[in-house]
């Protein structure tokens, strides 16, 4: 069997389970300066995931196929080979306000909890704005996991202050995103992302805001076929 990773051919054990078990054998008898990350081994950390035939895996969860194309995440700067620079994580993290601020003293009942329960199992994986077109061309845009760790917050019992967080969302946020899905497709954590960011822009609108794509809609005569 053969795979491909980072343009250069390897010929693999006929019993390999998963790809990042490829990658040590390639490592460990081919060529020991192939550079990747892992950590658990069982698609918790987030650490492994790479772009497989054009689309976003985490090695440790994927079997392999034979002539399988393997790269780095996209959109983010590569360190060596597999390896790319995610400290855009904790910037974006921090420009969502992506965290408590304000804390009520809410009693949190289990129906408060199931509500933002998804968005709390993201294991910053990156996958998603690999696949993110927006953040392919906007690296000022929020982006996926950073919105849908807002709406965790901005649904959270415990948190008092969400105009400010709504407000933040306002630029380069919600507004921006096309809704394409992609990066709901390939969470290894099987959160709706796309879906969170719908529900942010409706609550956007209830705190008063408007989509300004079709503000300058109206603006320029278009006929949406209803009027606003
Ligand atoms: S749905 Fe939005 S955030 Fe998700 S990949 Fe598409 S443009 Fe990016
Ligand atoms: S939201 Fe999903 S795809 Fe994005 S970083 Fe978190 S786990 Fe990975
Ligand atoms: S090694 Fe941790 S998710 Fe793959």
């Amino acid at each position: 069997m053969k795979i491909t990773i980072c343009e250069k051919e390897y010929t693999l054990k006929e019993k390999t389970d998963n790809l990042l078990e490829a990658f040590i054998y390639i490592k460990t008898t081919q060529n020991n300066s192939l550079t990747f990350k892992s950590g658990c081994r069982s698609g918790i950390c987030g650490n492994c995931a790479v772009v497989v035939n054009g689309v976003e895996k985490l090695a440790c969860k994927t079997t392999i196929k034979d002539g399988a194309e393997v790269k780095p995440l996209k959109n983010l700067k590569v360190i060596k080979d597999l390896v790319v620079d995610n400290s855009c994580q904790n910037r974006l993290l921090k420009k969502a306000k992506a965290q408590l601020e304000q804390k009520s003293d809410e009693i949190i009942l289990p129906d408060n909890v199931s509500k933002i329960d998804k968005e709390s199992n993201c294991i910053l994986c990156n996958s998603c704005y690999s696949s993110c077109p927006v953040y392919a061309v906007n690296k000022d845009f929020i982006g996926p996991f950073a919105m849908a760790r807002a709406y965790r917050y901005i649904e959270d019992k415990k948190e008092t202050n969400i105009k400010n967080k709504i407000d933040i969302l306002q630029d380069n946020g919600v507004w921006s995103c096309t809704l394409c899905g992609n990066c709901s497709m390939v969470c290894p954590s099987l959160i709706d992302i796309k879906t969170d960011i719908m529900m942010l822009q409706n609550k956007s609108v209830q705190y008063g805001y408007q989509n300004p794509n079709l503000a300058s809609g109206f603006d320029a005569g278009i006929d949406f076929g209803f009027n606003p």
